[in-house]
């Protein structure tokens, strides 16, 4: 059995800076065309130049012929000018802003504290309809860790979309029903990305065996019923979903440690284990909207023109990939992936 499909994108990924990045990029390079690069680097990529040194360092980092292109983001903090909003929605490089609620996950410390503080910005953002890709969990340590998605719903994102309705707004990585049934609801400014963990597993996964690290992501994974609305909305053929992998490499010592690291690797599989997820709902048709069509049209960016082809054939993924010095245990390792993909 096999599937051709338009070349996928992933519109939202992590790829580091400096040793480890040559190693993350090749894997996604070889699935996806384009990728929205987060920019929840040490320190931030707060500005459109450092946006452009570091799309220079990923573009140097590319095994050569590969073609592979980022598009990069802005790291919004409190502090972000509606000047360098005007210059990055001025520059075709920069495709997104980011916000993440200071605290709320890797490399957030420099996020907003209060939204208040950057409606200015936001408010900019939509005048040039420069989308706002939000990681959408409060950080009151009142809250659950498992409402915290819910919760933003209704403390940040409905005051958000009703003060600004012309701002683009990505939900980015939901894993709730709630997310899931809010996106329906929300004006067609308003799109969503879903990963392919939050599509294959559910919250048992972390503790299946003995804790597992390599299961542990923000936000974190939910119930089994969260999931089944994820899948139903990714294969649902509704063009407000999304792929973004959210694939988010940390070396093994940083996740098998007293404080494991939040991240899952799942750039070396992503397209494959989609093809899974979509084969198991029987929904292969509507693949390529989800991985190929429907983020290209939200970011009014041309659909790809190549072809990928993918094929029902089982394959073992490694234990681990090298990770600069380190190395990095990736989703489903030293297990089967029912899907792979045809290298031409
Ligand atoms: O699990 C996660 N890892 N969630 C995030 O929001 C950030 C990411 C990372 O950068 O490691
Ligand atoms: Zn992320």
């Amino acid at each position: 059995m096999q599937l051709t499909i338009t070349r996928p994108d992933d519109w939202h990924l992590h790829l580091r800076d400096g040793r480890g990045m040559a190693d993350v990029v090749v894997h996604s390079a070889r699935s996806f065309a384009r990728a929205i690069i987060m920019p929840n680097l040490q320190p931030p990529v707060t500005t459109v130049s450092e946006a452009a040194a570091y799309r220079e360092r990923i573009l140097a980092a590319l095994p050569p012929g590969a073609d592979f292109e980022p598009l990069m983001t802005l790291y919004l903090t409190d502090l972000t000018t509606q000047e360098e909003i005007g210059r990055a929605a001025a520059d075709s490089g920069v495709a997104a802003v980011k916000l993440f609620p200071a605290g709320a996950t890797t490399n957030s410390e420099a996020g907003v504290t209060n939204l208040e503080l950057v409606l200015p910005a936001l408010a900019e953002m939509s005048e040039h309809e420069l989308p706002l890709l939000v990681h959408g969990e409060v950080v009151d340590p009142e809250v659950d860790v498992f409402d915290r998605e819910k919760v933003f719903i209704e403390r940040v994102l409905d005051p958000l979309v009703e003060r600004l309705p012309g701002l683009r707004v990505v939900f980015e990585h939901i894993t709730t029903r709630e997310a899931v049934a809010w996106v329906l609801d929300a004006p067609p400014t308003v799109g969503a990305t879903i990963t392919p963990h939050h599509l294959l597993l559910d919250r048992n996964a972390i503790f299946a065996g003995g804790l597992n690290p390599h299961h542990y992501c923000l936000p974190v994974l939910k119930r089994g019923r969260h999931r089944e609305a994820l899948v139903w909305a990714a294969t649902s053929g509704n063009p407000r979903f999304f792929l973004g992998t959210d694939s988010a490499p940390h070396s093994r010592t940083a996740k098998e440690a007293g404080h494991g690291c939040a991240g899952i690797f799942s750039a070396h599989a992503a397209l494959e284990l989609c093809a899974e997820v979509f084969d198991g709902a029987g929904a292969l048709d509507r693949l390529e909207g989800f991985v190929s069509h429907h983020g290209a049209d939200f970011y009014r960016l041309p659909r790809n023109s190549g072809n990928v082809t993918l094929e029902r054939h089982e394959w073992e993924v490694p234990a681990a990939y090298p990770f600069g010095d380190q190395e990095l245990v990736p989703l489903r390792a030293g297990e089967k992936v029912g899907w792979r993909l045809v290298e031409e």
